[in-house]
């Protein structure tokens, strides 16, 4: 037997992604891999049979622990939908020919709700044709947190401190001057509020908090919106809002549709989500008497590894090893998933979970968590975030910067 793996990274990156990989790399080598490759740009690469061997870059202790520490993904990403395999038979056979040829025995792929399509895409073409020896098993991650079955997705928790923190920042740049001002935050999350909820937890007793806090859960009124940005301004002068990317009006556009003419979209049929805040900014500027400043967070939201979570980086790299396990014992098709058993004190387990029940699925905030009228979230939201941004593992700083590894 080889035992050989590969291992690929997909769809958009996070701070944690490489510590996922560093997780697989360390726990099949501890239990006796043979070559650990590494898919360049997830399948799309290895469909071009681009790929490395992991261990020629990792040859270190300290190689992984910096490889864990390095945001985004290490391997490169693609974010690419597999035909199905009525429509194209050939690619299938293509990739089993590839893995073959590698004599490969476990595939794993780290990815989101779209991701997880390649793996059960994979592993219903393998049962179909009775190819036993290969084995395909989900690593999840997304800073969207919008997985079904798992309680949260690595990459979530750190992007939600990043978020939590430099609105932090924003709040005490905003309200430095006696002057009237509407600050919006535009947070990533396409169409799940998980993100954008965590603007709740700059709150504190250090700190006023953001102002309102709009979900794509729930329609967004463009009148209602002003009407509440004069209630407030009756008693407060600066005003900081939270705004998922993703909100839509009651006729279906995207918010950022009323200004951006874009329409890229993935090869998951996803439009590209970017300038709601300056979209509100600008309605709010005709509107309203006040400054006004848009702040999109956009990609560094995704990878801002100075500020991660230990909680998300030690669970990212937890999960990995759990999907290695699971493969070495024979199981396929599945996906590795935390459930979670307290807050407080905060405990979680891990298991795995048919990748069925998870690709292509998008968990949404509950609706009880939404609250005000759809411009905040419960105290339970907050407690559910919480566990999850506990915790620094600052990156190795070197000459002022982090040390980041690449290829
Ligand atoms: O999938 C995570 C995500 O960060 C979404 O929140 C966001 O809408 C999307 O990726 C943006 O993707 P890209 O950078 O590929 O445009």
């Amino acid at each position: 037997m080889s035992h050989n793996i590969i291992v690929g990274q997909s769809g958009g990156p996070t701070s944690v992604i490489n510590a996922s990989l560093a997780g697989v790399f360390k726990t099949a080598k501890e239990l006796g891999a043979g070559k650990i490759y590494g898919m360049r740009n997830g399948i799309e690469g290895l469909l071009n049979e681009q790929y490395i061997d992991m261990t020629e870059y990792l040859k270190t202790d300290m190689d992984v622990e910096i490889l864990k520490r390095t945001p985004s993904s290490f391997l490169g990403s693609c974010r690419f939908k597999l035909p199905s395999a009525q429509k194209s038979p050939e690619t299938y056979s293509k990739i089993i020919e590839i893995l073959r040829k590698l004599n490969i025995e476990h595939f794993f792929y780290i990815g989101g709700n779209d991701s997880m399509d390649t793996i059960k895409q994979l592993s219903a073409y393998a049962k179909e044709n009775n190819i036993t020896d290969i084995t395909f098993m989900g690593v999840p991650k997304t800073i969207d947190n919008d997985l079904a079955v798992t309680d949260h997705t690595p990459g979530y928790g750190s992007a939600a401190k990043y978020i939590a923190a430099t609105l932090k920042e924003i709040i005490r740049d905003a309200v430095v001057q006696p002057i009237k001002i509407v600050t919006i935050v535009e947070i990533m999350g396409r169409n799940a509020g998980w993100l954008t909820a965590a603007a709740a937890l700059a709150k504190g007793e250090d700190c006023e908090g953001v102002d309102l806090i709009y979900l794509p859960e729930r329609v967004f009124d463009t009148d209602k919106f002003i009407d509440k940005l004069n209630e407030i301004m009756k008693t407060k002068q600066q005003i900081v809002v939270a705004v998922s990317e993703g909100v839509k009006l009651a006729d279906g556009r995207y918010v950022c549709e009323l200004s951006d003419s874009s329409k890229a979209v993935d090869s998951f049929g996803h439009k590209q989500l970017s300038g709601t805040a300056s979209t509100l900014a600008s309605l709010v500027a005709s509107k309203i008497d006040c400054k006004t400043r848009p702040i999109e967070f956009s990609t560094i939201q995704r990878c801002a590894n100075h500020i991660s979570s230990l909680t998300d980086i030690n669970e990212a790299f937890i999960i990995g090893g759990v999907a290695v396990k699971a493969a070495f014992d024979g199981q396929t098709g599945k996906v590795g998933v935390f459930n979670r058993v307290s807050s407080k004190p905060y405990i979680m387990g891990t298991s795995i979970y048919d990748v069925d029940a998870i690709a292509n699925v998008e968990k949404k905030v509950p609706d009880e968590w939404i609250i005000n009228d759809g411009t905040y979230v419960s105290q339970e939201a907050i407690d559910y975030m919480k566990p999850l941004i506990q915790g620094e593992m600052l990156p190795y700083m070197v000459d002022g910067l982090p040390r980041h590894i690449k290829l």
